[in-house]
């Protein structure tokens, strides 16, 4: 089969198929949620994003931080559960969920949500505390981008406070929409894949969709206890470190496993 004809079927595959399937089986489910719950998800499903700033007291942040380390102490020499990106300065310590302490966060209350927001489908597939901070590097991850054409829902707690300079993340309100131009690079990310811009965008790009009056760039710069949802089929990056402080997170993942 010809490389062309190869693309024009998993183009009307995607476009007539797994799509409209996905639309319709990741719609929120609002059933037996509670108030902050669905002020949550209207809310990420509306502008891409919903800060609940200091969620957590500093006492309860305290005991997650120190729990966090440890399990960064003892994660350390592990190969599946450390992952390190010196280049990037980023290191990944998985399964934190395996910690006790820090059941506050990767917790029923907060998997409902990811659930939810997935048709009540959605089940956590990533728990990590994240250490970023290196002064002056960069990933890919610090361009603008979308993560997915599909939902792809994550909830951060800053175990520290997030200031301008040590990498907040940074999202596009209002930066999903289902005109030309976005669809067109879904579509590249699909046929092409990481051949292709792969959901990151240019600086003109970037430029275009900031004309649009109704996309802001926030940086969330909050203090620690601080969680932030995100569905990061709105644009979003990080941000390197200025003068090396570091940022330090946990992360909960959800998708449709
Ligand atoms: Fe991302």
């Amino acid at each position: 089969m010809s490389t062309q004809l190869r693309s024009i079927l998993k183009h009307a595959k995607h476009s007539f198929w797994d799509e409209p399937r996905y639309i319709k089986n990741t719609k929120i489910d609002f059933e037996g949620r509670d108030e902050f719950q669905k002020n949550v998800l209207e809310a990420v499903n509306e502008k891409g994003y919903y800060l609940a700033s200091e969620y957590f007291d500093k006492e309860t942040t305290q005991i997650m931080l120190d729990a966090a380390k440890k399990h960064s102490g003892k994660t350390a020499q592990d190969d599946k559960l450390h992952l390190s990106f010196p280049d990037y300065g980023v290191e990944r310590y998985l399964a934190a969920d395996r910690r006790n302490e820090l059941s506050p966060f990767f917790c029923e209350y907060f998997d409902e949500i990811g659930a939810s927001y997935l048709g009540g489908h959605g089940t956590r597939y990533q728990s990590m505390f994240e250490v970023k901070g290196t002064i002056g590097k960069r990933s890919s991850a610090d361009i603008p981008h979308f993560d997915d054409w599909r939902k792809r829902f994550k909830i951060f707690l800053y175990l520290n406070d997030v200031g301008k300079e040590n990498c907040p993340f940074v999202i596009y309100e209002n930066s999903y929409s289902r005109d030309p131009a976005r669809k067109h690079k879904e579509l590249e990310y699909v046929l092409s894949g990481k051949n292709g811009s792969y959901g990151h965008l240019c600086s003109n790009e970037e430029l275009k969709l900031l004309e649009n009056p109704r996309v802001t760039k926030i940086s969330v710069e909050a203090k620690a206890g601080s969680v932030i949802f995100v569905d990061t089929r709105f644009i979003h990056r990080g941000t390197a470190s200025i003068k090396g402080d570091n940022r330090l997170l946990l992360g909960s993942y959800f998708d449709l496993r």
